[in-house]
């Protein structure tokens, strides 16, 4: 499984970090400071609670 945040959507509202910071980590800005990337073996809910967490949709856990 991969988790993709588009930057685009983005608008910083920090659920995802709030829901799992290891795997959500934001910029220096505040916003996501992910694009693309490898969800570790084991957390593959985390990721999926992270991107439903988002108001804005911005990311897709495929
Ligand atoms: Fe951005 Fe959504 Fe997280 S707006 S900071 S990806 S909750």
């Amino acid at each position: 499984m991969k988790i993709a945040v588009n930057q685009d959507k983005c608008s910083g509202h920090a659920r995802c970090y709030a829901a799992d910071a290891e795997l959500f980590p934001l910029d220096d800005l505040g916003y996501s400071a992910v694009t693309e990337e490898e969800v570790p073996a084991g957390a593959e809910d985390r990721a999926r609670a992270g991107a439903a967490s988002c108001p804005e949709r911005a990311i897709a856990a495929i």
